[in-house]
């Protein structure tokens, strides 16, 4: 059974604008799948509502055959991990342990097993040792991986990135495309950058004007010229 699955999914925000206009797609377990498109496709719009932060107007979003809704977004939301595209948006605490610990201690997990995660997901994005760092003031490539950090800690079944590598200089990109295809668990990340979706993702989604125009292999999407031109991608 697929993991996640979105059935004709539509989006208008109270704006007027529509957002998305009937996406479908499945993601198996532990499939790594890159989603492309150009600015204002609808990419954003459509992660949001992978953990329920968005609610479907029409459509469905399915994690794990099990339909999100209001009643079931705690579960949701600790087999879906979301990664926002600003750090800002995921870290609010006053140190980044405590940051990275919310999430297992919301879970009512005993402390020592907290601590251990925590050490292993900051040891996993490169940040020993930051555990009383303040989240505020650090880099913005270390409050990126502290974000990642934050979602890595409750082992989720996937990991959803929007703009995961915005911000990281080359070493802090090539560190997350390593930590990326280490992980387990499926992705499905939201990316401008279409040599990081080569060398992490197996299957490429192009998302353009809120409808998908492509799924297929990654060699092959990113091979076909036309394709990538016509949808702004290269
Ligand atoms: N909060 C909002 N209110 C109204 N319209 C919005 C809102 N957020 C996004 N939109 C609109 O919805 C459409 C899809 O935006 P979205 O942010 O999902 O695109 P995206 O593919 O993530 O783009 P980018 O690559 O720039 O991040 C755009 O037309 C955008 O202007
Ligand atoms: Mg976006």
């Amino acid at each position: 059974m697929p993991v996640l699955e979105v059935e004709s999914l539509e989006y208008k925000y109270p704006t007027g604008v529509s957002a998305l206009g009937g996406v479908s797609l499945a993601i198996e377990p532990g499939e790594r799948v890159a989603l492309l498109g150009p600015n204002g496709a609808g990419k954003s719009t459509l992660i949001l509502h992978l953990n329920g932060i968005l609610l479907c107007q029409q459509g469905e979003v399915r994690v794990d055959g099990d339909r999100v809704e209001k009643r079931n977004l705690a579960e949701v939301r600790r087999k879906v991990g979301l990664v926002f595209p600003n750090p800002d948006d995921q870290l609010f605490m006053a140190t980044v342990a405590e940051d990275v610990a919310f999430g297992p201690r919301n879970m009512g997990l005993d402390e020592d097993e907290v601590d251990r995660r925590v050490g292993r997901a900051l040891e996993a994005v490169g940040l020993p040792g930051f555990e009383e760092r303040m989240p505020y003031h650090l880099s913005t490539g270390e409050k990126k991986r502290a974000s990642i950090a934050t979602v890595l800690v409750m082992e989720p079944d996937v990991m959803v990135l929007d703009e995961p590598a915005a911000g990281l200089d080359p070493r802090g990109r090539k560190g997350l495309i390593e930590l990326l295809k280490g992980l387990p668990c499926a992705l499905l990340v939201a990316t401008h950058d279409l040599a990081m979706a080569r060398e992490v993702c197996s299957r490429v989604l192009i998302l353009d004007g809120g409808k998908l125009a492509a799924d297929g292999p990654v060699d092959d999407v990113l091979a076909d010229t036309e394709l990538l031109l016509e949808h702004g991608l290269a």
